[in-house]
């Protein structure tokens, strides 16, 4: 770690910030090179804004209600995430779809978590449509955001069983599991500069 100098994350939250938890455990560990400069909610009462104020971490609330659209709602993001020098953006269960004026702002430089293998399960309810389908193994993927739905280049998957009494609450909890190991392994991967992306295809250096 000696010499390089922590990235800087902003991390995006609208619920219980699970993942927000396992990233600042993992930092505070001394095992991450990064630091969080903002927790920001687009839920008031997001449990996550809590777990931030706990660690001293500055919080910011920016609610859907206040932006005619969500573009309008991007602009006003980017200049929240410049103000505090952000680096790389982390979408840790932030429920909201991102435009291209947040994509173009930071490029290959959003993280997403979704609780599936992607490209299998896209969207809401990941985990639910997993069961319905009647798939063996399920899990969850780290990407990259680009301007569709849980499509950008992918980091890290984690593989999970889907065992045959599962509802959507025993599989959920056993890919978060996975969630809060590999998230923080991905961050650490971008703090050590190890990620490199060609075109969707990325390759972890060694
Ligand atoms: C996680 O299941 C993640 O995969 C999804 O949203 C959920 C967030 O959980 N994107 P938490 O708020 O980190 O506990």
């Amino acid at each position: 770690m000696a010499g390089r100098k922590p990235v800087q994350l902003a991390v995006l939250v609208s619920g219980n910030g699970s993942n927000l938890q396992a990233i600042i455990d993992r930092i505070e560990a001394g095992e991450i090179n990064a630091r969080i400069v903002c927790v920001i909610s687009n839920k008031p009462d997001a449990f996550a804004l809590r777990r931030a104020s706990k660690h001293g971490i500055a919080t910011v609330i920016h609610e859907n209600s206040n932006f005619a659209n969500r573009r309008e709602y991007d602009t006003a993001l980017v200049e929240i995430l410049r103000s505090h020098g952000t680096e790389l953006v982390i979408l840790a269960g932030f429920m909201r779809i991102l435009t291209d004026v947040m994509v173009t702002a930071f490029p290959n430089a959003i993280m997403n978590i979704h609780p599936a293998l992607l490209p299998a399960f896209p969207g809401l309810h990941a985990q639910q449509q997993a069961l319905d389908y009647g798939v063996r193994f399920s899990g969850c993927t780290v990407h990259f955001v680009d301007c569709g739905t849980d499509t950008g280049p992918i980091i890290i998957q984690a593989v999970v069983p889907v065992l045959p009494d599962d509802t959507e609450e025993s599989l959920s909890a056993r890919i978060q599991k996975e969630e809060h190991r590999v998230f923080p392994e991905a961050i650490k991967l971008f703090s050590e500069g190890k990620i490199s992306v060609q075109g969707r295809h990325i390759r972890i250096l060694p």
